[in-house]
């Protein structure tokens, strides 16, 4: 089962109470979702969004005791403002892959255990991994390892997949990385053990095949439009592209004009729409980490809107 990230944190920070709207755009094994439903029970509503079907289905189980307080759709969050769903009182987006989707080798994600590379979140979506790492022009492979994986050695690691391909499996894929980058594992000592050489490609492959960075930057404005007044929208991200992207709208939704600074009249009319919660990112606690190594990388952001 996926252990909620930042649990205790997002509840303080949603503050659900009785008769509240919530909306966890990315409901998946439903941890969040349940603790928001019991937070605001006896009738906060709760709208859970998920691009993966199947993640729906056993969620639906999972939330089955709270009757019709839950209404769970099968969307990507970046058409939110396309479901009807009334203003809400906090808005959560806990980004990337559930555990679930990790652990199941047949849906690609990982390489510790072979599968096909396939990596969609919404398996009815066009394209896979495959698709990508079999057809891409060798420099559009390298520039998708750079910016998405923020891999230095992106040019070599694209030349030997051009050179290699077709590739189906994980394992080869992984394997191959290994042998162009060179891999030894630390153990023991004090050193920190190293990642695996093929963990930022297949970060980026991901990241690319879901669209993840486009689909992040399309909902920021409309979950900031869905908030009612005073409502918080909490934002939790697993590397830094992501919370870069957060950070930066934040700061920008939060000021009242957004004209270059060497303008000296505002003729942008922007209106702070939102007041930033954390002025730093929240991160995991130490006990968490160890209880949860998926938590090790987390940040939340959070903001509340001013509803104008
Ligand atoms: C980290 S998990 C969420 C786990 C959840 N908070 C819990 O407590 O179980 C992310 C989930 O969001 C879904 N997801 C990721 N990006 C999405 C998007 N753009 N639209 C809708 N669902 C998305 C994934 O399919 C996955 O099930």
């Amino acid at each position: 089962m996926h252990k909620p990230v930042l649990l205790t944190e997002v509840i303080a920070a949603l503050q659900p109470r009785s008769g509240g709207i919530y909306i966890d755009g990315t409901v998946g094994a439903g941890g969040h979702a349940a603790a928001t439903l019991e937070a605001s029970a006896p009738d906060g509503q709760l709208y859970g969004l998920d691009q993966d079907e199947s993640a729906l289905v056993l969620v639906g189980e999972r939330l089955s005791d709270f009757g019709d307080r839950v209404h769970l759709l099968h969307a990507n969050f970046d058409r939110l403002h396309q479901h009807q769903i009334p203003p809400a009182d906090g808005i959560l987006l806990d980004l990337g892959v559930s555990s679930m989707q990790f652990d199941q080798p047949e849906r690609g994600f990982s390489f510790q255990a072979d599968g096909p590379l396939d990596m969609r979140m919404d398996p009815s979506a066009a394209e896979t991994a495959a698709d990508l790492i079999n057809h891409l022009p060798e420099g559009d492979l390298a520039d998708l390892i750079y910016r998405y994986g923020e891999e230095r050695q992106s040019r070599r690691i694209a030349r030997a997949i051009v050179q290699d391909r077709p590739f189906e499996q994980t394992q080869d894929l992984a394997d191959l990385i290994a042998r162009v980058v060179g891999f030894k594992p630390r153990r023991g000592g004090r050193q920190k053990p190293k990642i695996h050489p093929a963990t930022r490609t297949f970060q980026a492959l991901r990241i690319a095949v879901n669209d993840e960075l486009g689909a992040l930057e399309r909902v920021l404005p409309q979950a900031i439009a869905q908030l009612a007044p005073g409502g918080r929208l909490a934002i939790i991200s697993f590397h830094s592209l992501e919370d870069r992207i957060v950070k930066k709208y934040f700061q920008q939704e939060a000021r009242d004009c957004i004209c270059p600074p060497e303008q000296p009249i505002c003729t942008c009319r922007h209106k702070a729409t939102i007041h930033i919660i954390t002025k730093k990112p929240i991160t995991p606690s130490l006990a968490e980490i160890t209880e949860n190594p998926r938590a090790r990388s987390a940040k939340l952001r959070v903001v509340e809107s001013i509803g104008k």
